[in-house]
């Protein structure tokens, strides 16, 4: 059966995303912003993108560190609001209960099941974003989130998605097949 294909232009289409809060303290206070449009770099590092004119750009490079939260459905009214409210305006800091981990200027989130303290290592700036590079130093997660081997379960994780452009938030959290296991014993069609 043959489906009509519409040429939509350059849309990025890899949606959807978790939704991270990243943490940053500037002046020695907390800031908390949310940050879909993320990626991994090869094993050990991941990508933020920063619109330029948010505050949280000068909280990250006073410490050059920044904390990645993923949240749960019950946090999403609390993620919303600090990824609607600028630090420029409004105190955020406390929006959320933190600790820290062993770096400075990385406040991690008490109730994320998943949380990273990461070190800027490189910025790769485009007209209107700074995409942040950091290495990830730390990774503190619920012992309820992990399996026997100590391993995380992203069933447990069950973090909330992002995606554009209707802006909703998805939930993720149910496995549909194992990887590098579902394609043995595939067999090409029409061959
Ligand atoms: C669901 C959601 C996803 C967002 N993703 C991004 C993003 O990927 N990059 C970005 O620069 N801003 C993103 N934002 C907007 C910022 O979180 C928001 O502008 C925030 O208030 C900035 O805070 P700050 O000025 O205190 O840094 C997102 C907001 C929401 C609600």
């Amino acid at each position: 059966m043959e489906t009509m294909k519409r040429n939509l232009g350059p849309v990025i289409g890899l949606y959807p995303t978790p939704v991270t809060v990243v943490g940053t303290e500037s002046g020695g206070r907390a800031n908390w912003m949310v940050i879909a449009h993320i990626g991994l770099i090869g094993r050990d590092s991941i990508m933020l993108s920063v619109r330029k004119t948010h505050y949280s750009n000068e909280a990250i490079m006073e410490n050059k560190a920044a904390s990645v939260n993923l949240i749960r459905s019950d946090m999403i009214k609390a993620a919303d609001y600090a990824g609607m409210v600028s630090g420029k305006d409004e105190d955020k800091s406390d929006i959320f209960e933190y600790y820290h981990g062993t770096l400075k200027g990385a406040p991690l989130i008490n109730n994320s099941p998943l949380s990273m303290e990461c070190e800027v290592i490189d910025i790769y700036d485009t007209d209107t974003h700074s995409n942040y590079v950091l290495r990830v130093v730390n990774t503190y997660a619920d012992e309820d989130v992990l399996d026997e081997a100590g391993n995380i379960d992203y069933e447990k994780v069950a973090p909330v998605l992002f995606e554009m452009p209707q802006g909703t938030y998805m939930s993720s959290g149910r496995s549909i097949g194992k990887c590098w296991d579902e394609g043995k014993g595939y067999e090409i069609k029409n061959r």
